[in-house]
């Protein structure tokens, strides 16, 4: 009685005076340890996980693995296994820190995650793609005796996904110390109710997680620009819990992808003495947009095209795993290439991909499911559908709907009840509870071919915006048959390339596989490849160029959303096994772009683009097609060994030059031409035999904080004029000399089964990609590229 007492009292002292610092986010990502086996004594406080493998988080076990054709997520899933893991992790707190409140958050583990404090069930996480987190605090030791989480984390019914997923704790894991009276994050919403040239206000709703001691206290709300000039401040005395307060502001700059201006938003709760007890910070953008039926998309009172990708969770060689400067690079990669929106298929990305389109100026489509209760998997998430979608969006919307980048939300990709009359309940349920949490912005879902009967016609009603998908030949009809609903072309192409290798062109875009009767490519190339000359599509899709036309010269359609940015795990269309990770990027996996990435810098940037392919390495006599990608010059004018081979122009129905060349060994040059003078060129040499590397070193604009930052290393092979020879690959081995960790290698290349975690890599068409990270920031690293007959140290500075 009397210890209850003691430590009530204690309790009520701290939260009267003591804890007068905000809550503090504790990163709780190092010092886990992990074992592929299932064993329930392994929740239990006393178990020693000693022998257990020493791991960081976020942490993929997928990835680790070769490739191979017995797992049974299939090479859909990327013929990686699945099963059960569990990790440990045990830590201590301080007496002073008794008191304070303690929420382990997850950013998201996949699949199934039981949790476990001390030996005390904290309960059973279902979707793989959201955050969730457990109060610690009434199970936590303080002082010598050490605290244990332990995770249980099933991976193995499966197949579960149409691409892969990865297993583990894939997501950042963070502690949050906080007061025990705080703000709920998940309840604050901060919106832009009015946003205008000279006027804008800003909103901000939120709730305390109880009532403050003697019922008052204050809210203190700052925004500031980047340079922490005050643009507005306000202190409000309350008595209650719950707040929604308007700040009228002046002039402040808009948010947009081109300019992604941002400001720092804090709400500080503070007691009567004036102690913070707790805050929240916000990155808040002012922007305003609208879907009008006739005239697509505007973003900030401006006529705005909606130049998007589709991107699967995977960072490539990483696997699931989640790092932000891994993540910077995709997004800056596709930034270069005109891109303004990212469509997040089909599922809730990291909060901190979010964080980087805030960031770096992104419009997002934020999508929640692929499948509703039917399923397109024996055991994904249509399983747990019913019991769980509820709650599952609420947790989403609420998550993100704090991102100025999120502009709309979609329910759902080529969900089977699109089929039948049960789509439609679904779809205005979802709906409702999404515009309840968030009024400002549509709801769309991503619905695909049909013969447009009353459930599809019901469902594309009960929208804000028809998301469409594919079928281009019918994108005139959709403005009559569906009135009055705004559209966007919400995934197109499905295009199929494999970087650097080209096939001769036929006259057709050839269709793999060509219809619905076969599974796969009945004709394909046996090496597993497909031609990079943007001339083969799965036959639901068709070229990247006709695609973008369509959208292009419609301006009913919002915009356009490319099926897909990057190659990911998994869907390896149109092939069977040893095909395992998809052909659909415009980037191939390792990061490296496909040619028609070039058609898309061309057609959505100023930046001066001169693109020319194929590589100069053929046959003497073979009649090679030669395609130029260009902007801002009406033609382009080739070279061979010095002759010119004609002038070429793009028509309205094709974005590239092209040319029909017998080979004949040395330089093949374009030139551009402005106004009849040429302004600028580009070469492609007959390489010889490969002598050396040349390596490329990517950092500096993908850092973020120097600990998770990783180093890009991109090596290709020259011959002694310092060539890339495309047809002379040649294993490479990254091996560490000082500082460096190897993280990952890959060459893009969709069938090699070699595991994305060996040290060894092919080059693949010339070129290879090595991740690799120091171990110490601050100090200098050393690796050594190995070939057999040479090698070349690096230096990381
Ligand atoms: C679409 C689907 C995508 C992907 C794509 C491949 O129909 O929405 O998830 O499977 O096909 O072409």
């Amino acid at each position: 009685m009397f210890n209850k007492f003691v430590s009530f009292l204690v309790l009520f002292v701290t939260a009267l005076s003591g804890i007068a610092q905000p809550r503090e986010a504790i990163d709780f990502n190092g010092g886990w340890s992990f074992t592929l086996a299932d064993d329930l004594q392994y929740r239990r406080a006393e178990f020693s996980a000693a022998n257990w493998k020493k791991i960081t988080l976020p942490h993929d076990w997928s990835i680790g693995f070769d490739f191979g054709e017995e797992h049974p997520a299939g090479n859909a899933g990327g013929s990686l296994p699945g099963g059960v893991g569990w990790y440990r992790k045990t830590f201590s707190l301080a007496e002073k820190d008794k008191g304070n409140q303690y929420t382990l958050h997850f950013g998201g583990v996949y699949r199934y995650a039981e949790v476990w404090i001390n030996g005390k069930y904290l309960g059973k996480h279902i979707n793989g793609y959201l955050s969730f987190e457990h109060d610690l605090t009434p199970h936590l030791h303080y002082g010598n005796e050490e605290n244990v989480i332990a995770v249980r984390v099933d991976n193995s019914l499966q197949p579960n996904s149409r691409w892969y997923t990865g297993s583990g704790i894939y997501r950042d894991v963070r502690l949050e110390k906080r007061s025990p009276i705080h703000l709920l994050r998940a309840e604050t919403f901060i919106t832009t109710p009015e946003v205008s040239a000279d006027k804008s206000t800003l909103r901000v709703q939120t709730v305390l997680n109880q009532t403050m001691p003697g019922k008052s206290g204050k809210l203190h709300l700052k925004l500031q620009d980047k340079n922490k000039k005050l643009i507005a401040e306000q202190t409000l005395a309350f008595s209650d819990s719950q707040f929604d307060q308007e700040l009228s502001l002046g002039r402040v700059a808009l948010w947009s992808p081109e300019s992604p201006t941002l400001y720092d938003l804090s709400i500080s709760l503070l007691d009567n003495s004036d102690h913070v007890r707790d805050e929240l910070t916000y990155q808040v953008g002012f922007r305003h947009f609208h879907f009008d039926e006739e005239k697509g998309f505007s973003l900030n009172g401006e006529s705005y095209k909606l130049l998007g990708v589709c991107l699967h969770h995977d960072l490539g060689a990483l696997g699931a795993v989640f790092n932000k400067s891994a993540a910077k690079r995709q997004l800056l990669i596709m930034k270069d290439m005109g891109v303004n929106a990212i469509r997040t298929a089909h599922n809730p990305p990291a909060e901190e991909f979010l964080d980087l389109c805030d960031e770096l100026g992104f419009l997002v489509q934020n999508e929640a499911y692929d499948m509703w209760a039917k399923r397109k998997n024996k055991f994904d998430y249509h399983i747990d559908f019913k019991e769980h979608y509820i709650d599952d969006l609420v947790r989403f919307v609420k998550r993100d709907r704090n991102h100025p980048s999120v502009f709309m939300w979609s329910i759902g990709n080529e969900i089977r009840e699109q089929f039948d009359d049960t789509g439609i309940a679904f779809t205005k349920n979802m709906s409702e509870v999404v515009k309840k949490l968030d009024p400002t912005r549509p709801v769309t879902a991503a619905l695909t071919e049909t013969n447009y009967d009353k459930n599809f016609i019901a469902q594309a009603q009960a929208l804000d915006v028809l998301g469409f998908n594919y079928k281009y030949f019918d994108y005139d009809k959709l403005p009559t048959e569906f009135k009055g609903v705004p559209l966007i072309a919400s995934e197109t192409t499905s295009a199929l390339q494999t970087r650097g290798v080209y096939d001769p062109l036929q006259d057709t875009v050839q269709l793999w596989p060509a219809s619905s009767k076969d599974k796969f490519v009945t004709n394909g190339n046996t090496d597993f490849t497909v031609s990079a000359y943007d001339n083969v599509a799965a036959y639901w899709g068709t070229s990247h160029e006709r695609a973008w036309l369509e959208v292009k010269k419609r301006d009913f359609l919002g915009g356009i959303f490319v099926w897909t940015g990057f190659d990911y795990l998994g869907e390896p269309v149109p092939y069977p096994y040893p095909a395992r990770s998809s052909y659909y990027g415009i980037v191939d996996l390792a990061g490296l772009p496909k040619d028609v990435y070039y058609m898309y810098q061309s057609e959505w940037t100023d930046t001066e683009v001169l693109h020319l392919l194929p590589h100069w390495n053929w046959k003497e006599g073979d009649l090679v097609d030669v395609w130029c990608y260009f902007n801002n010059a009406n033609e382009v004018e080739l070279f061979l060994n010095g002759r010119s081979l004609g002038r070429q122009s793009k028509t309205d129905d094709q974005l590239h030059a092209a040319w029909k060349v017998p080979f004949e060994a040395g330089e093949l040059k374009a030139v551009k031409i402005k106004d009849g003078k040429g302004v600028q060129e580009v070469v492609k040499k007959t390489a010889g035999k490969p002598v050396d590397v040349i390596v490329d070193i990517a950092h500096d604009r993908y850092a973020v904080d120097g600990t998770t930052d990783l180093y890009f290393l991109t090596v290709s092979l020259v011959d002694e004029h310092g060539t890339v020879v495309p047809d002379n690959d040649m294993e490479l081995s990254f091996i560490p000399q000082e500082n460096i960790a190897v993280i990952g290698t890959d060459n893009g290349y969709q069938a090699d089964l070699n595991s994305l975690r060996s040290p060894k890599r092919n080059t693949y068409k010339g070129l290879g990609v090595g991740i690799i990270k120091k171990e110490n920031i601050s100090n200098v690293g050393k690796i050594l590229i190995k070939t057999d007959t040479f090698e070349k140290e690096v230096t990381i500075k």
